[in-house]
């Protein structure tokens, strides 16, 4: 496989030890597997590629920042990074918080992330076009910045929005979704400790092309519930209305869990192109973070996909 090397100072590329305390996480959490029965369909997933995951060599700089996914720039590939850091403006930036909480508010970007403590974590992305990356993100976890706004007991999902501007963002003049993009995740899955909001990634801020200056990274779920760019945030009683779901329901559901064993319905999900590589691998329930599987117990994989 070639590797290309990130071109950065190597004062700003995060440490190694950084990875390394990743395993320790991930060392827990696998105990923690260990312990809960999981539905019989994604038992195949072992610990052995729990582990692998961990390995996995993160894509170069270049690659992650040059092959993108953000429709509101264009639809090819390379449009985000030619064109996004054109016309987004990432200072000032101001994100809502509300809906069912006790403390809604209105945060500017320094205001809502310097309270938290940030982390660094290496996350492969699959993208559900079945291609896949490697990306070394620094960001908060997701639950602390939404624990701050004390959620009411009735809130059961949370709904996210990319900024709707059609002069900063100008693939939102045509009509390739209903703008703007709007993304959810089911409580217990936002509270989850691996999902972050990410701010940066090789231990920068995060390129306009990678959805600055915050984005949702959910490593377990396609890459399309990674909304970027966030200015909104709201706790709701009922499942969002997601972009892609209302878009193409029979194809993207607003579960988005990578999985193997369903196929979207024109291509299979069997296997992954690593960006960088020729051979295809094998996917991986979860996209190999299968601490996540007790989440969905008792649930149908296949309808709810
Ligand atoms: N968020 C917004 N607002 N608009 C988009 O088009 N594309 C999604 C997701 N988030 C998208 C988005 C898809 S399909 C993928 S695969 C990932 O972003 C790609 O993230 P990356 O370009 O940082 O690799």
């Amino acid at each position: 496989m070639l590797i290309r090397k990130p071109e950065i100072p190597s004062s700003e590329i995060t440490p190694e030890a950084t990875y390394l305390n990743r395993r320790q996480f991930f060392g827990a959490a696998a105990g923690a597997l260990a312990a809960s029965a999981l539905p019989t369909s994604l038992a195949a997933c072992t610990m052995d590629e729990a582990e692998a995951a961990q390995r996995d060599e993160p894509n170069s700089y270049e690659d992650i920042t040059s092959y993108n996914n953000f429709y509101e720039f264009g639809t090819d590939k390379s449009d985000p990074a030619r064109l996004a850091s054109r016309t987004l403006r990432t200072r000032p930036w101001t994100v809502e918080i509300g809906g069912l909480c006790d403390r809604p508010g209105r945060y500017a970007f320094d205001d809502l992330v310097r309270p938290h403590q940030k982390v660094d974590r290496t996350y492969r992305l699959r993208c559900v076009e079945a291609w896949s990356m490697v990306i070394p993100w620094r960001g908060i976890p997701l639950r602390d910045v939404l624990a701050r706004a004390r959620p009411r007991p009735g809130a059961r999902f949370v709904e996210f929005t990319t900024l709707l501007d059609p002069a900063q963002m100008p693939g939102q003049r045509r009509s390739v979704l209903d703008w703007p993009y709007v993304e959810g995740l089911r409580m217990d899955e936002a509270m989850h400790p691996l999902t972050l909001l990410a701010t940066g990634l090789y231990g920068r801020d995060l390129p306009a092309q990678n959805g600055a200056p915050l984005r949702l990274v959910v490593p377990w779920k396609y890459g399309f519930k990674s909304i970027k760019s966030i200015v909104r945030i709201r706790f709701t009683e009922r499942m969002p209305a997601t972009s892609w779901a209302r878009s193409a329901p029979t194809e993207y559901g607003f579960y988005a869990n990578v999985n193997p064993a369903v196929d979207h319905p024109r291509w299979t999900q069997a296997r992954e192109r690593r960006i960088g590589e020729w051979r295809k691998r094998a996917t991986l329930p979860f996209n190999g973070y299968p601490e996540v599987a007790s989440l969905y117990r008792g649930m149908d994989l296949r309808r709810n996909f």
